[in-house]
C-alpha cells in the first residue's frame, strides 16, 4: 500500500498478540486461517517468554519482540495476558505506537474494557472481546458457533464483530455491570466442571479403582449425560437417588465421603443446587439429612480451628 493511503475500513485489519498463551495460539492461527495478516507477537522481556512469542510468530508469519522493542504498525492489537496483567501491559505498551486510530481489545471474561484505559488516553479504541469457550494447551477448538460477549468504544466493537464474523463465531453485546456474573457462568460450565471431575476420580480412589481407571470408566457415562442434557431438559437428563427420594443411599455416600472432606463439601453443595433446580422425592428429609450432614461438617471445622489455636 502507498503510503499515507488509508487502508479500507472493510478490510482484514492487521493484528498484533501481546501474549503467547493459550487463548492467544488459538486465535492467531484462527485469524491467520481467516486471512488475517498476524503482525507481530510481543512478549515480556525474559527469553524464555520470548521464545513462546517466536514459537507462535513462527506459526502465523509474524515477528516476534519484546514489549520494550516493539513498534507497533497493525491496525489491532490484541492483549492474550492473564486478566491480572492486562492494565499494566497495557501501560507499559503505551509508548509502543502511535495509537489514535488503532483498536485495542483485550479478552477477559470477567473484566471490562477500562482496563485498556491507557490506550485510549493515547487516542485507541477499546474493547473487550471474550469467546465463551476453553483454550488449553494441545487443543485447538473451533470456533464456528462460539458465543463471543463484546463490549466497549463503538469503534472498536464494530471492528471486534467483525472479527468474529470472519471467525464464525456470533457477536453479541454484555453490559459492563455483567461481566463479573458472565464469566461466574463461564466457569461453572468449563473449569468447575473439569473440577468436578477430577474430584470424582479421587472418588472413585476410596472404591479402589486407580484414578486413571476411573477416568475411562467414567467417560461413557459423562459423554451420555452430555448428550441427554444437550438434547433433553436438564430435568430430564437427572437420574440418580435424589430424583428417586432414596435418602439412605445419600446418607450412605455422605458416611463414606468422610474421608474425602473436599468430596464431601462438593457433594453436599450440588446435592442443595438439585433439590433446589431439579424433580425429586422426599425433598424435605433430603434437606434435613444434608443439613445436618453439613452442620457436622462445620463442627469438625471449628473444632480443627480451636484445636490449633
Ligand atoms: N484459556 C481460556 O480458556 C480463555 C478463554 C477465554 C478468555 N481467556 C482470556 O484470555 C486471556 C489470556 O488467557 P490464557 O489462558 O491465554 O493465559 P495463558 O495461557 O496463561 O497465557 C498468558 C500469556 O500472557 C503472557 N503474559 C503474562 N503476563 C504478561 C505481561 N505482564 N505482559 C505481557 N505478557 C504477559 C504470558 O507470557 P509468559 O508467561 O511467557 O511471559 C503468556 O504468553 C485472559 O484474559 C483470559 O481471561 C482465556
Amino acid at each position: 500500500m502507498l503510503p499515507g493511503m488509508s487502508r479500507e475500513p472493510s478490510a482484514k485489519p492487521r493484528v498484533t498478540f501481546v501474549g503467547a498463551g493459550n487463548l492467544a495460539n488459538a486465535l492467531a492461527l484462527s485469524l491467520c486461517e481467516a486471512g488475517y495478516e498476524i503482525e507481530q507477537i510481543v512478549s515480556r522481556e525474559d527469553p524464555s517468554s520470548l521464545r513462546r512469542a517466536q514459537r507462535l510468530a513462527h506459526k502465523v508469519g509474524a515477528t516476534a519482540i519484546t514489549i520494550s522493542r516493539a513498534r507497533i504498525q497493525s491496525e489491532v492489537v490484541w492483549f492474550c495476558v492473564p486478566d491480572r496483567a492486562i492494565a499494566s501491559a497495557a501501560k507499559s505498551m503505551a509508548a509502543c505506537a502511535d495509537w489514535t486510530g488503532k483498536v485495542a481489545l483485550h479478552s477477559s471474561g470477567a473484566l471490562a474494557s477500562d482496563e485498556l484505559t491507557a490506550l485510549r488516553s493515547r487516542g485507541a479504541s477499546i474493547a473487550s472481546v471474550h469467546p465463551l469457550m476453553t483454550f488449553v494447551r494441545g487443543s485447538r477448538p473451533s470456533l464456528a458457533g462460539v458465543p463471543f460477549a463484546v463490549e466497549g468504544d463503538s469503534a472498536a466493537v464494530r471492528v471486534a464483530r467483525r472479527i468474529v464474523k470472519n471467525l464464525g463465531g456470533h457477536a453479541y453485546s454484555l453490559r459492563k455491570e455483567d461481566k463479573a456474573a458472565y464469566h461466574a457462568w463461564g466457569t461453572f460450565a468449563s473449569p468447575l466442571l473439569t473440577a468436578l471431575l477430577v474430584t470424582s476420580e479421587h472418588v472413585a480412589a476410596v472404591a479402589g479403582i486407580e484414578r486413571k481407571t476411573a477416568k475411562k470408566m467414567m467417560l461413557p457415562m459423562i459423554r451420555q449425560t452430555l448428550a441427554n442434557y444437550a438434547a433433553l431438559e436438564a430435568a430430564q437428563a437427572f437420574s440418580g437417588p435424589i430424583i428417586r427420594g432414596d435418602v439412605e443411599t445419600v446418607k450412605r455416600h455422605l458416611r463414606t465421603l468422610r474421608s474425602l472432606p473436599v468430596a464431601r463439601d462438593v457433594y453436599l453443595s450440588l446435592a442443595r443446587a438439585a433439590l433446589a433446580h431439579l424433580p425429586g422425592k422426599n425433598k424435605r428429609t433430603l434437606e434435613r439429612a444434608l443439613k445436618s450432614a453439613r452442620n457436622l461438617l462445620t463442627r469438625n471445622l471449628s473444632t480443627r480451628i480451636s484445636g490449633r489455636g
